[in-house]
């Protein structure tokens, strides 16, 4: 069936980024797409607040956990999408963060293409922008960093390797995503790599939202320091970058006041 929003009866792809969670983080455009969807396929990650702001008469479909806990399988979003656009709809692809950042984007616009859909990309915060924010620091600096990375801690192979030469220089700056499970195994590289074991390391759990934690250890005690924290929320890694002074004193300062 045609819907208000469809030219010539056919639908269209939106691959939205949601931010790293804070709805004041979503931008202009991202609402636009989102108010006047007619369905959101939505990944785990996105708050509840953020889904708040979809048009009433959206249907949200959760693509990031089936009903009894296995993940959907790409192929199955993919078919998803297609079926959606095909009868006409209005397709928001609600990713978390920015959608071109380890967001498995590729594949899904691949497969809209295919059945000759059309689609856009709406830009998004990522989590490494939120998290930096969070700690007061910079991502790169003069005379510091002049470049910075970003990486994720596992691909589909298991542990990514990465450029650990170059991550163990000093100075060196990386953001690593879903980088909780290889914490040893990233410490165990760089360090064989000359990395210097007070190397600072900052993580960010729940970047932006309000229950965002900072945990800044260094090299060394990554992985015990990160088991003792039990961080079960989503967690950006820095290494090469500590809490500025006076953002972890805010942050002391906010808790004792909440
Ligand atoms: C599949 S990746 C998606 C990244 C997303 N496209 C982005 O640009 O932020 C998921 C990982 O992003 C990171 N992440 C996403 N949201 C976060 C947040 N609010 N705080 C900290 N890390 C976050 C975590 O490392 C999480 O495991």
């Amino acid at each position: 069936m045609q819907n208000a929003h469809s030219h010539n009866g056919a639908g269209h792809v939106d691959f939205v980024g949601a931010g790293p969670g804070d709805p004041e983080l979503l931008t202009l455009k991202a609402l636009r797409a989102f108010e006047c969807a007619d369905v959101v396929l939505h990944d785990r990650l996105i708050s509840a607040e953020v889904l708040e702001l979809a048009g009433k008469t959206a249907v949200l479909v959760d693509v990031g956990k089936a009903g009894f806990g296995p993940s959907w399988k790409q192929q199955d979003i993919d078919a998803l999408l297609v079926e959606h656009a095909l009868n006409g709809q209005r397709v928001v692809r609600l990713k978390s963060g920015d959608p071109t950042v380890f967001g498995r984007l590729d594949e899904e616009i691949e497969a809209v293409e295919a059945s000759g859909i059309t689609w856009t990309i709406i830009p998004g915060i990522t989590a490494a922008s939120a998290a930096v924010a969070g700690i007061g620091q910079s991502l790169t600096r003069r005379g510091r960093n002049s470049s910075v990375r970003f990486l994720t801690g596992h691909d589909m192979k298991g542990f990514a390797d990465h450029d650990w030469a170059a991550l163990a220089r000093p100075g060196s700056v990386a953001a690593i995503y879903m980088g909780k499970k290889s914490a040893r195994f990233i410490q165990g590289r760089l360090i064989m790599h000359s990395a210097d074991r007070e190397t600072p390391v900052t993580l960010i759990e729940n970047a932006s939202r309000s229950d965002q934690r900072v945990m800044a250890t260094n090299l060394d005690r990554l992985p015990a320091d990160l088991t003792a924290a039990e961080m079960d929320g989503p967690t950006l890694t820095f290494i090469g970058l500590e809490p500025r002074q006076a953002a972890q004193a805010l942050t002391e300062f906010n808790k004792e006041h909440a």
